[in-house]
C-alpha cells in the first residue's frame, strides 16, 4: 500500500527502566553510559526505539517521578554530556529515543514549588494549585492520593493545602496557569531541540483537574482488597474536558518539529481512551492502551477487547498495545511463561505499535523483596496490598557473573534468584528460548509489511482459540493462538487456513504446509503465510 507510516507507526518501542538496564560505575543503579554500553544488544533485539523512564535530576522519593529540575540529567544517571553522547550512539545505530516527560507534578525539591511554598503573594503561588481549608479545618474535598491517603497536605507557614496526586513530595501543577503552560512547553522544545525523538507524557490523563474542586462521588463497588484511593470515582480530579486543549498545545509543539511523536500514559475505559487522540488528531499520536494487562487471560475477553477497541478507534487513531512496564506485574508472572509466550505473539502480530517492557524478552518474573529490601514508596505508603512496583523493577538479568553482570556493586533491589538460568547470555543462542523467539517475531514483524502496517480481520473462533488476519496488498498472515493448556484443532470446513506455517511459539515447523485445518499444541501459536 502507498500510505505513508511513520517509524512510531512501524515500529517497536522498548521501554528501559534505567536504573535497572546497566550500571557502569559500581554504584548499583543503572546509568545512560550503562544504556550506551548495551545498545548493541538493542539494536540486535531488533526493536526501533527506546523509551528511557526519567533521568533527570530528582530527590528520588518516587524513582525520577519527581523531577527537581527538567532540562538536565541526574548524576546518578549522568551528565547531558552522557545524555547526548547515548542521542547520538542510539541515532547512528538507526534507533529512535523517547523520553519520560511528566507535567503532572513537580518534586517539592523543585525550586518552582519551594517559590510556590514560600508565601501566599509569590509570584509562583498559582503555578500549584493551593486551596484554602474546608470550613470544618479539613482538607478543601474528599479527593485522594494514589498511593495512600488524602491528595491535600497542610502546609503550616501560609495556612493552605496543596493538591498531589501522588505522593506528598510531587505537588501538582497548575496547567490552567498559562505560565505554567509555557514552562513546560518550554522543557519539550529544550529536548526535542537536542534531538528526542518524542516523549511518553507520564499520567496524561490527571494533568487537569475539575475548576471547581467538586468532592469525587464514592465508588460504589469499591472492596478492601482495592487500591485505598478506588474508594471515590476519580470525576472530578481527572479526565476533565479542558485536558485536551492542553494536550493540544503540546501537541503543536511536536508538529512544528515534524516526525517526533508523543505517546500518553492513560489508565481509562476504551471509549475514553480514544478520545485522547484528539477531535481531528490534535491529541497524542498515541494513547497507551493497557487493556491486555487488565483483562482476564481468555481467548473470549480478548477477542472482545480487540473486537471493540478496533471499532472504538477514530479514522486517524493508530492502534497499540502494551503488555508490561515498569507499573505492572510482569506478565510471565501475571499468565504464565508458557502462556507469555503466546502473548509476545499477540504483541508482535496485533495491528497497532507495540511497547515491550525490559525483561519481558527472556521472561522475567515479579522478583519477591524482602520487607528490608523494599523501595517503592507505594509499598510502604500501602502495605501489604500487592500494589509494591518494586518486583518488576529488579536488574536486567545479563549473564552468569555475580548480580547478572548488571553491576559490580551492590544493586539497589535484589536480582532474581534465577538469574543464573534466565539471562540474555544463557537465551541467545538457545533456538527454543523466549529471547529467540522475540527475536523472530521482530525479525518478522519488521520484514513484513502486512504485520507492522497491515489491515486486521478478525476470524471467528471458539474455546480456547483466538485467530486473526493481517494483511497488505498480496501479503496475508493468518495468526492462530491457542490460550489454553489443551491440544486444539483450528479450521476443518474453513478454507482459510491454507499457507505455511512461518512462525511457532515452540520455534519449530517451519515451513509446514497448512490445508484446511491446523492442530495447535498447548499454548501454542502460529503465524501462517497465506500470500499467493
Ligand atoms: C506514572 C508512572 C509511575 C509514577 C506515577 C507518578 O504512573 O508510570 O511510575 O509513580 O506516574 O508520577
Amino acid at each position: 500500500m502507498a500510505t505513508k507510516h511513520e517509524w512510531w507507526q512501524r515500529g517497536v518501542i522498548y521501554q528501559i527502566y534505567p536504573r535497572s538496564f546497566q550500571d557502569s560505575n559500581a554504584d548499583g543503579v543503572g546509568d545512560l553510559r550503562g544504556v550506551q554500553d548495551r545498545l548493541d544488544y538493542v539494536q540486535w533485539l531488533g526493536v526501533d526505539a527506546i523509551w528511557l523512564s526519567p533521568i533527570y535530576p530528582s530527590p528520588m522519593a518516587d524513582f525520577g517521578y519527581d523531577i527537581s529540575n527538567y532540562t538536565d540529567i541526574d548524576p546518578v544517571f549522568g551528565s547531558l554530556a552522557d545524555f547526548d553522547r547515548l542521542l547520538a550512539e542510539s541515532h547512528r545505530r538507526g534507533l529512535k529515543v523517547i523520553l519520560d516527560f511528566v507535567p503532572n507534578h513537580t518534586s517539592d525539591q523543585h525550586p518552582w514549588f519551594q517559590e510556590s511554598r514560600a508565601s501566599c503573594n509569590s509570584p509562583k503561588r498559582d503555578w500549584y494549585i493551593w486551596r484554602d481549608p474546608a470550613p470544618d479545618g479539613g482538607p478543601p474535598n474528599n479527593w485522594l492520593s494514589n498511593f495512600g491517603g488524602g491528595a491535600w497536605e497542610w502546609d503550616q507557614h501560609t495556612q493552605q493545602y496543596y493538591y498531589h496526586a501522588f505522593l506528598k513530595e510531587q505537588p501538582d501543577l497548575n496547567w490552567r496557569n498559562p505560565e505554567v503552560q509555557e514552562a513546560m512547553l518550554n522543557v519539550l522544545r529544550f529536548w526535542l531541540d537536542r534531538g528526542v525523538d518524542g516523549f511518553r507524557v507520564d499520567v496524561i490523563w490527571h494533568i487537569v483537574k475539575d475548576e471547581e474542586f467538586r468532592d469525587n462521588p464514592l465508588n460504589p463497588e469499591f472492596r478492601p482488597t482495592d487500591p485505598p484511593h478506588h474508594q471515590v470515582l476519580a470525576t472530578y480530579s481527572t479526565d476533565r474536558p479542558e485536558v485536551h486543549d492542553i494536550i493540544e498545545k503540546m501537541r503543536n509543539v511536536f508538529d512544528a518539529y515534524g516526525e517526533r511523536m508523543m505517546v500518553g500514559e492513560i489508565y481509562l475505559p476504551v471509549e475514553r481512551l480514544v478520545t485522547y487522540y484528539g477531535a481531528h488528531g490534535s491529541g497524542v499520536h498515541l494513547p497507551f492502551n493497557f487493556q491486555l494487562i487488565s483483562i482476564p487471560w481468555n481467548a473470549r475477553a480478548i477477542e472482545r477487547v480487540i473486537e471493540n477497541y478496533e471499532a472504538a478507534l477514530p479514522p486517524f487513531g493508530w492502534p497499540n498495545w502494551v503488555l508490561g512496564n515498569h507499573d505492572q506485574p510482569r506478565i510471565a508472572s501475571r499468565i504464565g511463561l508458557a502462556q507469555a509466550r503466546i502473548a509476545a505473539m499477540m504483541l508482535l502480530t496485533l495491528r497497532g505499535t507495540p511497547t515491550l517492557y525490559m525483561g519481558d524478552e527472556i521472561g522475567m518474573h515479579n522478583v519477591p523483596i524482602p520487607p528490608h529490601r523494599v523501595q517503592d514508596p507505594c509499598e510502604i505508603n500501602t502495605p501489604g496490598l500487592g500494589l509494591g512496583r518494586d518486583p518488576q523493577r529488579t536488574p536486567m538479568q545479563w549473564d552468569d557473573r555475580p548480580n547478572a553482570g548488571f553491576t559490580t556493586g551492590a544493586p539497589w533491589l535484589p536480582l532474581s534468584e534465577d538469574y543464573e538460568n534466565v539471562s540474555v547470555q544463557m537465551q541467545r543462542d538457545d533456538e527454543h528460548s523466549m529471547l529467540t523467539l522475540y527475536r523472530r517475531l521482530l525479525e518478522l514483524r519488521r520484514s513484513q509489511p502486512a504485520l507492522n502496517v497491515g489491515s486486521y480481520g478478525h476470524v471467528p473462533t471458539e474455546g480456547d482459540l483466538l485467530a486473526y488476519l493481517r494483511r497488505d496488498g498480496d501479503q496475508q498472515f493468518l495468526i492462530v493462538l491457542n490460550l489454553g493448556g489443551r491440544e486444539c484443532v483450528f479450521g476443518g470446513d474453513a478454507p482459510i487456513v491454507h499457507g505455511r506455517i512461518k512462525l511457532s511459539t515452540h520455534l519449530d515447523r517451519r515451513g509446514e504446509v497448512v490445508t484446511d485445518a491446523v492442530r495447535l499444541r498447548s499454548d501454542e501459536g502460529v503465524i501462517i503465510d497465506r500470500s499467493t
